[in-house]
């Protein structure tokens, strides 16, 4: 089973960049024209979050028509610049999706891997939460099926990045999510979003990562205190590769035409790679 990740698309309105800049439309456009290239193809499409850049409901319509373009199914999760009533209004008639209501979480049960998706977003606010009524939801879907190879889909990462503008709109109920994510070692992968870079850490037993955007990315700096800043670096997203005998392999995609491919030819200095 092979699933691509994509992550804050943050599209527009036909025409509309984000912050002024960023043509996050084409963008996607580009990443998606990629996805149906690779063979073999894909299974499955998970998106993490941040799916529009304003929450909009014309912005939620150009999301759909760019996303029909994908030739496998596309599951998607919200981040904090989603608005569920508007994202309901003009995908709510997507099969997968939970009738509307409180929040937006699934479980997808057709493929190899069971696929949880998961609902961190706060009205209004920039951070993320898992909050009772959230996790409740969780535990029992993991306590439903402790066999099935698991991966788990959100957009604010519960873990600490170091980045820091990034770690303060980070996910509250990380902890008390840790302590289930302990209990259920069927959790392959815990895939989020939000800080726009390719990170991976070793978590509760479980390995969680964050995906680049297919849009801007947030720039590395380390630094206490350093200023929140986005930069053009090249856009791209992650390849998830499953199969029984290996579990999950994760692969980084960069979107974009380079230089390439060549030929390893043998220059005497010690063979390919
Ligand atoms: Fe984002
Ligand atoms: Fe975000």
């Amino acid at each position: 089973m092979i699933i691509v990740q994509l992550s804050d698309l943050h599209v527009r309105p036909a025409g509309v960049s984000a912050y002024g800049r960023v043509p996050t439309n084409d963008m996607l456009r580009a990443a998606i024209e990629q996805v149906n290239a690779l063979r073999p193809r894909p299974d499955v499409v998970l998106a993490t979050g941040d799916l529009v850049h304003a929450g909009e409901v014309e912005e939620y319509a150009m999301l759909r028509q760019l996303l029909a373009e994908f030739e496998m199914p596309v599951y998607l999760v919200l981040g904090n610049h989603d608005d569920r009533a508007n994202f309901y209004k003009v995908l709510g008639d997507s099969e997968y999706l939970p009738e509307a209501g409180e929040f937006v979480q699934y479980t997808v049960e057709d493929h190899p891997v069971r696929l949880i998706g998961l609902d961190t977003l706060v009205p209004g606010r920039a951070g993320g939460e898992l909050c009772e009524r959230r996790l409740a939801w969780l535990e029992e879907a993991l306590d439903a099926k402790p066999d099935r190879p698991t991966v788990l889909f959100m957009h604010h990462p519960p873990f600490r990045t170091n980045i820091e503008h990034m770690d303060v709109i980070g996910l509250e109920g990380a902890e008390a999510m840790g302590r289930l994510v302990e209990r259920h070692p069927q959790i392959e992968r815990i895939l989020c979003g939000h800080v726009h870079r390719p990170i991976q850490v070793r978590w509760r037993g479980s390995l969680a990562s964050t995906a680049p955007s297919t849009a801007h990315q947030v720039v590395l700096d380390l630094r206490p205190g350093a200023e929140g800043t986005f930069a053009m670096e090249p856009p791209g997203y992650q390849v998830h590769v499953w199969t029984r005998d290996t579990g999950i392999i994760s692969h980084t995609a960069n979107v974009g035409r380079f230089d390439g491919p060549h030929l390893f030819v043998d220059d005497g200095t010690g063979g390919v790679g």
